[in-house]
């Protein structure tokens, strides 16, 4: 049985980037949209990892984003536990507020450099009113501290005095102090140095496993997710163009854009493969080409794909949107 916590169906984001009204009327231009998210479903399993990953600007951001409530969706719905977070009502959405937590890209960002280490992880517990006292919630912030891999007497210190990997530590605490059960990870360990994010990436693991996490993992670099999705959502501008089992995505991707980003991952293995960085450029997502909006950078692409929009095609192995996959 799929036991399903985070349901999303035709997920859609449009951005109004017009100029202003005034340059508008002077320079005689129509209002302009960006659709970032388009159409978008995929389910996440109560346990697992899945991932999303696409190249920078494919939109996964403005997913994650809508997931947590920081900002609102054109039109879909996102269900939580069977919850529908469009229209929960006060005490409902507050309750639900405490299930899930963001963890950002840039931890020198999202913490606060002028709060100590302390207050920063307490937060959370602050804002659900989780810890009656202050021993009882000192006492969380230092057993949180040491769940990261860090020492309670850190607590006392600013983020400035940590390293990028210590600061995301504190960033993972802060998002577990108030025991959620669902983590968004928007790209946590892009900006750290290479070595520093194989051990961020463990961590997240070993939390997953002991406290029985769900993650949605969000990457612009499939080497990254390999170790650590069960499954797998690849965007395309704002599309999700193919979703598979993890290492069925990598022994056998079906959607060629997966293909072409498999092609670009380093090859490791010594295999001999050829390594390929992706073809062409991504196009303006204001102008989005006919179609398949891959099809100009697609290397087997048709007549039809350049008219018509493919059809989701589903199967035991995942999904994939396109004409001409093979799909088995
Ligand atoms: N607030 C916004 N206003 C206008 N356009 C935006 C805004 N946020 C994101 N976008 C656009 O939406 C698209 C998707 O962005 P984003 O979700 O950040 O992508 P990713 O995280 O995959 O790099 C991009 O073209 C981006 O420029
Ligand atoms: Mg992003």
């Amino acid at each position: 049985m799929k036991d399903v916590l985070v349901n999303v169906e035709n997920l859609t984001r449009i951005f109004d980037v017009s100029k202003p009204w005034l340059n508008r009327v002077i320079e005689r231009e129509e209002k302009k949209t960006l659709r970032a998210v388009n159409d978008v479903s995929l389910e996440i399993r109560r346990g697992e990892t899945f991932a999303l990953v696409g190249e920078s600007g494919s939109g996964k951001s403005t997913i994650a984003k809508m997931i947590v409530g920081l900002l609102g969706l054109s039109q879909g719905k996102i269900d939580f536990d069977g919850i529908d977070l469009s229209q929960p009502d006060g005490a409902e959405m507050r309750a639900l507020r405490q299930r899930y937590q963001m963890i950002f890209q840039d931890p020198f960002a999202s913490l606060n450099p002028r709060w100590r280490v302390n207050k920063i992880i307490a937060e959370p517990l602050r804002q659900f009113d989780m810890e009656s006292s202050e021993s009882d919630r000192n006492r969380r912030v230092e057993e949180l501290l040491e769940l990261v891999g860090m020492s309670a007497k850190d607590g006392v210190k600013f983020p400035h005095e940590f390293s990028g990997g210590q600061r995301q530590r504190i960033a993972i605490a802060r998002a577990l102090s108030s025991n959620p059960e669902f983590i968004v990870c928007d790209e946590p360990t892009s900006a750290l140095d290479v070595s520093v994010q194989a051990q961020i990436l463990n961590l997240m693991r070993d939390l997953q496993d002991e406290l029985g996490l769900t993650y949605l993992f969000i990457s612009h670099d499939l080497s990254v997710v390999r170790h650590m999705a069960n499954r797998i959502g690849v965007l395309y501008l704002g599309r999700l163009v193919e979703v598979a089992d993890g290492k069925e995505l990598f022994r056998n991707p079906r959607h060629p854009y997966t293909k072409m980003l498999l092609n670009a991952i380093p090859d490791l293995d010594m295999t001999g493969r050829k390594v390929a960085p992706p073809d062409g450029e991504i196009p303006n997502p204001i102008n989005p080409p006919s179609g398949c909006t891959f099809h100009p950078r697609c290397p087997i692409a048709t007549e039809q794909c350049k008219r018509e929009i493919p059809p989701i095609r589903n199967s035991d192995a995942g999904s994939v949107v396109c004409f001409e996959a093979v799909c088995a």
